[in-house]
C-alpha cells in the first residue's frame, strides 16, 4: 500500500481490491476494538459485498462482536416495501445483519415504506443524533461522484432528504436490481452531504476503472456540489481506500 495526502484527506493505493478489502474490514475492526458502542455508517453497492462478507468471515476471531455496535445505513431507494427482495433493508439483511452478532434495534436504515417521508428522514436525522452522532461512516463512491445519495448538485448544506436518482445512477444500479417484479424506484431516501461531514471519520472505498473519473474529479478537481465526492478533502479526518485500477495511474 502507499498512501498520499490530497487536500485534507488521506488516499491509499492497495494492489488489487482483496488487499483494499482486508484494510477496510481491518478499519472497521480497529474502531470497535477502541470502542464497542461505536455508531457506524454503512453503504451498500457492489463494492461492499466483498467487505461484509469479509467481516463476517473474520469478527469473532479478530475478537470483536456487534453486540453494543449501533448502525445507520446511508440510503434506501424509494418507495421500495422493506421485505422487497431488492430494498437496502434485504441487501443488508442477507449480507450483513443476519450474519453478525448485532442487535435488531441497533440496526437503522432508511425507511423506504415510509407513508410520511418528510417525517421518516426528520426522525433519522434525530435518531443518528441521540446515538450521540456517527463514529465512523463508510462510503462509495458513484461514476458521477455521487457520496450516498446525493448526486451532484446537491447542496452541500444537505441532510438527509428525498432525492431523485440520475440517469446515470439508475444505469449503474440496473444490473443489480433483480426482476422480482418490481419496479426500480426513481427515487430515493438519502443522509445528506452535511449528515456525512458530521461522521468523525470517513472511509470511502472504490475498486475498479469505473471509479476512475469519478476519482480523479473529486481528487483534483475543484471542490464543487457538481462533484459531490469532492467535499470530503474538507473534512479532515477522510480516507480514500482505492486500488491501482480505480486510481488509474493518478499518482
Ligand atoms: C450505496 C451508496 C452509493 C454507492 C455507489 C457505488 O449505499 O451510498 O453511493 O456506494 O453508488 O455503488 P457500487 O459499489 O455499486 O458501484
Amino acid at each position: 500500500m502507499r498512501s498520499t495526502r490530497f487536500g485534507g484527506l488521506t488516499v491509499e493505493v492497495y494492489r488489487d481490491s482483496r488487499e483494499l478489502i482486508n484494510a477496510a474490514a481491518g478499519s472497521l475492526f480497529s474502531q470497535l476494538r477502541s470502542k464497542k458502542e461505536s455508531v457506524i455508517g454503512l453503504a451498500t453497492g457492489s463494492t461492499f459485498l466483498p467487505f461484509y462478507a469479509k467481516v463476517v468471515a473474520d469478527y469473532r476471531k479478530e475478537g470483536v462482536s456487534f453486540m453494543d455496535a449501533v448502525t445507520f445505513n446511508l440510503d434506501e431507494y424509494y418507495p421500495i416495501a422493506n421485505e422487497d427482495s431488492n430494498s437496502y433493508h434485504s441487501y443488508m439483511t442477507a449480507n450483513f445483519f443476519s450474519r453478525i452478532d448485532i442487535k435488531k434495534a441497533n440496526v437503522h436504515v432508511p425507511d423506504g415504506s415510509a407513508a410520511n417521508p418528510e417525517l421518516e428522514v426528520r426522525e433519522y436525522e434525530e435518531a443518528i443524533l441521540r446515538a450521540g452522532g456517527i463514529d465512523l461512516q463508510f462510503l462509495g463512491i458513484g461514476r458521477n461522484g455521487h457520496i450516498g445519495f446525493n448526486e451532484p448538485g446537491t447542496s452541500f448544506e444537505s441532510r438527509t432528504h428525498v432525492t431523485n436518482l440520475t440517469d446515470s445512477t439508475l444505469a449503474a444500479n440496473r444490473p443489480l436490481f433483480s426482476d422480482s417484479g418490481s419496479q426500480m424506484p426513481v427515487k430515493a431516501i438519502t443522509m445528506g452531504i452535511a449528515t456525512i461531514l458530521s461522521a468523525r471519520r470517513l472511509v470511502l472505498i472504490a475498486t475498479g476503472e469505473t471509479k476512475s473519473d469519478a476519482l480523479h474529479s473529486a481528487l483534483k478537481g475543484p471542490v464543487t456540489e457538481e462533484v459531490p465526492a469532492s467535499v470530503l478533502r474538507k473534512h479532515g479526518n477522510a480516507t480514500f481506500m482505492v486500488d491501482e485500477d480505480a486510481i488509474g495511474g493518478m499518482f
